[in-house]
């Protein structure tokens, strides 16, 4: 049957059907098999909540795959991801996500690869192909303009054309039309004023008409808020399930003329090609879901890891043969795999940087010296849930077993109780050390945490206010100090449901800890000073460097300054590495003799990063400027003044200059350079040759290995229009190419550049005759040869 003549025999109620979610996950319709989605991108979580929940693989995060440069791996991630997606009984990844890193501070920079669009296309269209040649659809997002996450589903991102086209869409358009895309979700933010689930210009005259697109579009989670505007604007699928705005309300606005026939059909029929592409349409399997722990994937998350680690500064400490070392800081026992929210998963394992560098045999000292944390670390162990069906504590519906204190309650819920209408009477034992304890509990709901029948922590109704967690619906942590004896506690936890701003989800998490002091990091420097030499692990973690909430500052939080001067002042021989989301700043880096940076590069974290000490090659290039300071940022302004909001608006006044064409225009010296890292050996480039005509140009260069070990760089090519009529940045990243090469060793490699990398955007694409200037290198600071050549006028097809 055909996708015509199947819609022929659906009726409008059938085609309707499919046009919005059965459940959170899944889509069904009439006699047709289930659809269904799973979370991605470093994996692919299944359709459980978003703590817990059958294990899965966890891959590298986008920035750490950004950092790699390398498509081709991309590819193989995704293909990788694609047989997780199947394990989890599912046909469509909700990945990759392709917003730029326009700031610093965004929440969600870790999620995403680059702040450059064309290394970002280029990894997004190696990804889209890995998922989509196992058959698997990926759902790229989130389009467009979600660069920041506060107020993200009221904001407004105000950017004109010009930016849009050549920097924000670029990413989405590549997918499109070079890995075929069958999925892209819309995001929750506003652009230029519109809803994207409502922008007609976004969803049907660019995506449709300019770019030939024939995939789904589906909203992001309760993002689709109206019925005809979103239909007709070209939103195929509202989600999640089930619908709010469709539905009988849909059959209706057709029938009162608000929505044609033909557009329902149109809208059908995308969905019904989807179906097809991924074989849903008759996959009427039971839904299973199922622990998939292969060691192909062990292994490539493994090698991703150190593909994408960045060596920032060595002079020449790195790789390590020391044998008797000493671990420090706070993220050096803590295996720190992935950011936070919806990217979130339960991974098969996690090991850490202490686990790692210990299963290599070694000698190792371990101090944590200080906290990094955002909220007191959770409570683990056995608890066990009250589920009442009202506010009250009334109707007993179930009694469940818990094994943390982190909660996130949405459809099916224990009882079959309502999330935005139940309570929930939590118990458990906690076992402590005799001391001062900080016991903190945030909250989409309101909570009250009892210590042996004490009120300890109260962000109950009342003293509840609206704060960063919990995708904007929770309060930020509120703590309490309590002095506790050695040995057992009962703790209890009443919860009580609120009314939703957004999300109809209610979410709790409960943690305790200690302080830490002087003392602590007076220890950590004596621990390293007895060592041969000192890895000091530091950085954020998923509660700093989520989606929800964007970053206050980029200092490392905490003491972590102070403990990194410290321990450099114990012991010369010390290595820094640092596992964040994104850009931070160091006022310690004069004193450091290396500095790696590894992100959250997935469950074997600590054996990557292992590796990389012990000698394997960082290939990892920067795919964000590090700036010295937060405010040489071209967000910054917007940053501090955007909390709470600049009247609904993200303005993104910097227009094309973001990243190092900002950088670039202001004459600012970053702190470590778009594109750069070190190798373990070194590389040189010669005989360069740019040639131009017929519209385009290549770099042919010869590139050799002029050290002693086998290692990778990345070539990259930049343009610049010095003449043009409107202002450009000084260079562009066009075109690039990873390389690995034996000591010695020379290869030529050509790099062409299609006409599109001349142009800008001026109600189409245009390219201005004139001279224009091709430089190639090592990072956007490190150019080893330039070139001008000259291009004739053109304007090219959208
Ligand atoms: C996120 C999406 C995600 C969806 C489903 C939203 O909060 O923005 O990226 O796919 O939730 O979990």
């Amino acid at each position: 049957m055909t996708i015509e003549t199947m819609l022929d025999a659906m009726s409008l109620e059938d085609q309707v059907h499919i046009l919005s979610g059965a459940s959170f996950w899944s889509v069904e319709g009439a006699g047709l098999g289930t659809l269904r989605v799973t979370d991605g991108p470093n994996g692919a979580r299944g359709g459980g909540s978003l703590v817990g929940g059958v294990k899965s693989a966890a891959f590298p995060v986008g920035i750490a795959i950004g950092a790699t440069w390398n498509p081709e791996l991309a590819q193989k991630i995704g293909q990788a991801i694609a047989q997780e997606v199947k394990s989890k009984g599912a046909h469509v990844s909700l990945a990759p996500t392709v917003n730029i890193q326009r700031s610093v501070t965004n929440g969600r920079n870790f999620e995403c690869y680059s702040e450059d669009p064309i290394l970002t296309a280029a990894l997004a269209v190696g990804y889209v192909k890995g998922l989509q040649g196992e058959g698997i659809s990926a759902t790229i997002k989130h389009f467009a303009g979600n660069e920041s996450e506060i107020e993200r589903t009221t904001m407004s991102s105000d950017i004109d054309e010009r930016s849009l086209r050549e920097v924000y869409l670029i990413p989405f358009e590549a997918a499109v039309k070079e890995a075929g895309t069958w999925g892209i979700m819309s995001s929750y933010n506003r652009l230029n004023g519109t809803y994207t689930a409502e922008s007609e210009w976004l969803l049907t005259k660019v995506l449709r008409e300019d770019w030939g697109y024939d995939g789904i579009v589906m909203s992001d989670w309760f993002g689709s808020r109206t019925t005809a505007p979103t239909v007709n604007a070209g939103l195929d699928l509202e989600m999640p399930g089930p619908t709010r705005d469709r539905g009988a309300k849909l059959v209706q606005a057709v029938k009162d003329g608000l929505v044609s026939r033909e557009t329902v059909r149109e809208r059908a029929a995308n969905m019904l090609r989807l179906m097809a592409r991924v074989g849903s349409l008759t996959d009427h399997r039971a839904h299973v879901e199922v622990a998939d722990d292969r060691p192909e994937h062990r292994a490539l998350i493994r090698r991703a890891g150190a593909e994408g680690a960045v060596l920032l500064k060595n002079d020449g400490l790195l790789p390590l043969s020391e044998q008797r070392i000493a671990v420090i800081g706070p993220n050096g026992a803590v295996a720190q795999i992935m950011g936070g929210g919806s990217a979130q998963l339960n991974p098969h394992y996690a090991v850490s940087p202490l686990e790692g560098l210990r299963a290599r045999g070694l000698d190792v000292t371990h101090a944590a010296g200080c906290t990094n944390h955002r909220f007191e670390p959770l409570l683990q162990g056995v608890f066990t849930a009250e589920m009442y069906s009202d506010r009250s504590f009334g109707n007993l519906a179930a009694t469940v077993p818990m094994d943390s204190l982190m909660a996130f309650w949405f459809p099916p819920m224990p009882g079959g109780v309502d999330p935005v209408n139940f309570s929930a009477r939590i118990r458990g034992t906690v076992t402590t050390e005799a001391g001062l304890h900080r016991l903190g509990v945030y909250a989409a709901g309101f909570a009250k945490v009892f210590l042996d029948g004490n009120l300890i922590a109260d962000a109950s109704e009342g003293k509840w206010t609206k704060g960063r967690t919990f995708f904007e619906e929770g309060c930020d942590e509120v703590v309490g100090e309590v002095n506790l004896t050695a040995g057992a506690h009962e703790i209890l936890v009443e919860f009580v449901s609120k009314p939703s701003d957004n999300l109809a989800f209610a979410a709790m998490s409960v943690g305790l800890g200690r302080p830490m002091g002087d003392a602590e990091i007076a220890e950590a420097a004596r621990i390293a000073a007895d060592a041969e030499c000192a890895v000091v692990f530091v950085g954020r973690s998923g509660e700093w460097d989520t989606e929800g909430s964007d970053l206050q500052t980029i200092r490392l939080p905490g003491r972590q300054d102070e403990l990194v001067a410290a321990v450099l002042k114990a012991n010369a021989n010390t290595v820094i590495v640092l596992q964040t989301g994104g850009p931070v700043e160091m006022p310690w880096l004069p004193q450091a003799r290396a500095v790696l940076q590894a992100w959250y590069p997935g469950q074997e974290a600590g054996n990557a990063i292992a590796d990389v000490l012990y000698g394997a090659e960082p290939s990892g290039r920067l795919a964000q400027t590090f700036p010295k300071l937060w405010s040489h940022n071209p967000t910054h302004s917007q940053d501090q003044e955007i909390y709470p909001g600049l009247n609904g608006h993200v303005r993104y006044e910097e227009g094309v200059f973001i990243g190092y064409r900002h950088y670039d225009k202001q004459g600012i010296d970053p702190l470590f350079p778009f594109g750069h890292g070190l190798s373990y050996t070194s590389f040189d480039l010669s005989d360069t040759v740019v040639a131009a005509g017929n519209g385009r140009a290549s770099v042919t260069t010869t590139v050799t290995n002029t050290g002693a070990r086998r290692g990778a760089t990345v070539v990259q090519v930049y343009v610049g229009d010095p003449q043009a009529s409107v202002p450009r940045p000084a260079k562009e990243l066009k075109s690039f190419a990873k390389l690995w090469l034996d000591p010695g060793e020379s290869r030529r490699i050509t790099l062409d550049l299609a006409p599109r990398a001349f142009a800008f955007w001026q109600d189409g694409w245009v390219v201005e005759a004139g001279e224009f200037t091709v430089q190639t290198g090592f990072s956007a600071a490190d150019l080893r040869h330039t070139a001008t050549i000259t291009m004739g006028a053109s304007r090219l097809p959208v």
